[in-house]
């Protein structure tokens, strides 16, 4: 028998906030979801007083944990700022000063994870969790271990990408382990939660569940992860990028949205807060026709790359629209894993080798434009 939520909240009940009154009282509780025997709920309390909190929120999470008909829980702590109140203690709330080298400010590696880098766009639908996947495959293919964080919390992709229906298992009862398809190792938050439950995760919240799908997932020993991003440069993305210690970062842009402010809003994002662009992949670049295999620029060619090199990010290459690429995405067969020896493949494999050189120095990495380097 699976734990409802009234349960969740009388065991919650029983636990003293830091004033000592009960938890359920303490007006610091979201919404609670329980899906399939597993528990999420946040705890929104005032920044300042989030160390009296922490030892709250593991007795919380081992309160609902130990619940019959439990599988998993996970709590996460959110901290606001009251207004007129002072900064905030956490990383999380705070944008760095200018100057901050990236990798301060709270942010851990992940042990065994070589480099974290994200995949991200100015604005939805570009095809960024396609071009995430199929490059996490190509990187694959170049002898890396690789991994696939789904953190687009709003809209997770990857079960769908992946074909993914099997939950993750639990180990020890607190941390999950990823699952393998096409040989990557992949975590995401629609793994969690039925399709139909309700999006309740507000923006703060959003960023502890990363946090938390970084370091309680069993990740093992990877070379890379790539890190799906939710669409945008809102609070939420630019939390993000802060967050999560990232070593780089790929945009994915349409050819018509170049020239427009999304990638450069993408590109300076990241800019802020430190992370290299590694560079800009240009989706649904040119049509290529399925039957007579005839190319048309649509939107015209080469502007992509004037684009970056104007932005002073490197290009890594044009992904044309085609019907195999989104048939086969759409129905959780990347094009790479499935259909290896196609142009589509190699074009994404292209791809993944300047990544990699991006983040080695390796060869290609300065060729298109000079490598980004953290701005001092
Ligand atoms: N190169 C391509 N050719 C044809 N279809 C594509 C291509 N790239 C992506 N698509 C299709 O476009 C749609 C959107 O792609 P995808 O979900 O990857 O975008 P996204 O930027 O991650 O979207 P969201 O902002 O919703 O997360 C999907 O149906 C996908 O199959
Ligand atoms: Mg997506």
């Amino acid at each position: 028998m699976a734990a409802t939520k009234e349960q969740v909240l009388a065991a919650l009940a029983k636990i003293p906030a830091p004033d000592g009154g009960s938890l359920t009282q303490a007006k610091v509780l979201s919404d609670i979801v329980v899906s399939d025997g597993k528990i999420f709920f946040s705890m929104t309390v005032d920044a300042a007083a989030v160390k009296s909190w922490e030892p709250v929120r593991k007795r919380a999470e081992d309160a609902v944990r130990a619940l019959t008909g439990v599988q998993s829980a996970m709590v996460a702590l959110t901290a606001e700022r009251k207004a007129g109140a002072a900064a905030p203690t956490r990383p999380a709330a705070a944008a760095p000063p200018r100057h901050a080298q990236h990798g301060q400010q709270g942010q851990q590696g992940v042990p065994g994870v070589d480099a974290i880098i994200a995949v991200a766009s100015g604005k939805g639908g570009v095809g960024k969790s396609t071009t995430a996947v199929n490059l996490a495959l190509g990187l694959r293919d170049l002898g890396l271990k690789v991994g696939m964080l789904d953190s687009d919390i709003y809209g997770p992709s990857l079960p769908k990408l992946l074909a993914i229906k099997d939950k993750p298992e639990t180990i020890g009862g607190n941390r999950l382990k990823p699952i393998e398809r096409y040989g990557l190792s992949v975590m995401s938050i629609g793994f969690l939660i039925d399709e139909e439950t309700p999006m309740i995760w507000r923006g703060p919240m959003v960023m502890s569940a990363i946090t938390q799908m970084l370091r309680d997932v069993e990740w093992g020993k990877l070379d890379i992860m790539v890190v799906d991003m939710p669409p945008g440069t809102g609070d939420a993305q630019l939390t993000m990028a802060q967050q999560v210690p990232l070593k780089g970062a790929v945009i994915v842009s349409t050819p018509q949205d170049l020239a427009l402010i999304d990638a450069r809003r993408g590109v300076s994002m990241f800019k802020r807060v430190n992370v290299p662009v590694l560079g800009v992949v240009e989706n649904m670049s040119y049509f290529l026709c399925p039957s007579c295999g005839t190319r048309s620029d649509i939107f015209g060619h080469g502007g992509a790359q004037k684009e970056a090199e104007r932005l002073g990010v490197p290009f890594l290459g044009e992904v044309p629209l085609h019907m195999t690429i989104r048939e086969k995405s759409d129905a959780g067969l990347p094009v790479v894993a499935t259909e290896p020896d196609g142009p589509h493949a190699k074009i994404y494999r292209e791809i993944a080798a300047k990544v990699r050189d991006q983040l080695t120095g390796g060869p290609s990495a300065g060729r298109s434009a000079p490598k980004i380097v953290i701005e001092a």
